[in-house]
């Protein structure tokens, strides 16, 4: 029996596909590769370069290596993309996510853990923000995501398809063996690194007047190979006849843009030149979790989610991969 990581070769389903490895789970990769990198994964293990919503393809792969469970990380993540091509986000996130969950429950796979996001949420009302706070997207990639839920509750009711929606909130740092490396980056933590070893020019801050005491944006930070362990305990928790539900992955504790440039500025031992820009439209001003129900419900208790030591575990696989996968 094994399971079906889809995404596998992105960053967050390559950390997670090497923690499940370690703890001796027989993995199935399923990435079109679209944004993903071969070699963030082990190259022995089963790897279908394929897309999710290609039924004849899941039916197979679910036949011939008896899966059993699915991480469901597949997915187009930028927001501003979105905004300017729903369609390919509906299509690729919601139809192909709705037609990799037909394909599942033809197959009899009745367990699903769902990347979910933060901006299910849209606008916070309140600050940290719980799960039963009210979903509101502000762009399409949220509604995207928002959907994926919906349709997993009714696939519950329906089929007693069981599933964890883990809703992150900023993934960022590295394992030894995988790292971040997006094309474009947009990505905070990777941005700041670049401009400290002068790929890019500098910084932008997107925004110095929001009301936070520095006036820039805050956000909560959770180490990638935190979110990893995440999906392990979910996992475990649907094999033990947990119900379903959503999980918000965060630390509770927001930090601002300045506070992550300060604290890399300490890691990297030298100054990291930025620049001040606007804001971005539908950037809320803080967006910090409560993660207080993972915690309980799936005894989550994140280890490496302090600022400097996300910062460091990237920088050390930055000076790995100066240029990511490609030539690293
Ligand atoms: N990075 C974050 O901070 C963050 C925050 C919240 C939620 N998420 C969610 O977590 C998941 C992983 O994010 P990531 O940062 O690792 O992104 P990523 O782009 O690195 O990984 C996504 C992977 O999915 C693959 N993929 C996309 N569409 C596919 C399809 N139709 N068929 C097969 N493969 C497909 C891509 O090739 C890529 O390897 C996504 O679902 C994203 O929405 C990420």
């Amino acid at each position: 029996m094994a399971v079906l990581v889809t995404g596998g070769a992105g960053y967050i389903g390559s950390v997670t596909v090497e923690l499940l490895q370690q703890e001796g789970e027989d993995v199935v990769i399923l990435d079109n590769l679209d944004r993903g990198h071969r070699e963030s994964v082990d190259p022995s293990l089963p790897f279908y370069e394929g897309g999710i919503g290609d039924r004849k393809l899941v039916a197979r792969i679910a036949r011939e290596h008896r899966i059993e469970s699915c991480v469901h990380f597949a997915a187009l993540a930028y927001v501003g993309e979105s905004v300017g091509e729903p369609l390919r986000y509906f299509d690729n996130n919601t139809a192909q996510g709705i037609a990799l969950l037909e394909s599942l429950v033809v197959a009899g796979v009745r367990r699903v853990v769902f990347s979910s996001t933060a901006a299910t949420y849209g606008e916070p009302e309140q600050s940290p923000i719980p799960e039963t706070h009210r979903q509101l997207p502000t762009n399409p990639y949220g509604w995207s995501k928002y959907f994926m839920e919906r349709v997993l509750q009714s696939c519950d009711h329906a089929h007693g398809l069981k599933f964890a929606a883990l809703r992150y909130f900023n993934a960022c740092g590295a394992t030894a063996r995988c790292g971040e490396h997006h094309e474009p980056e947009t990505h905070l933590i990777p941005i700041v690194l670049f401009a400290a070893t002068g790929k890019w020019p500098h910084v932008s801050i997107f925004g110095t007047d929001y009301p936070t005491p520095d006036g820039t944006a805050i956000r909560d930070y959770i180490h990638v190979a935190d979110l990893a362990s995440a999906h392990l305990l979910a996992l475990k928790h649907l094999r033990g006849g947990g119900d379903s539900d959503c999980f918000n992955l965060g630390t509770g504790h927001g930090y601002s843009v300045k506070k992550v440039i300060e604290t890399a500025e300490r890691v990297v031992g030298r100054p990291i030149p930025t620049q001040a820009a606007g804001r971005r439209a539908g950037d809320p001003s803080r967006l910090v979790a409560t993660s207080d129900k993972a915690r309980r419900i799936l005894g989550w208790n994140p280890q490496r989610s302090d600022l400097a030591t996300i910062i460091q575990s990237a920088w050390d696989w930055h000076q790995k991969h100066p240029d990511g996968y490609a030539n690293g």
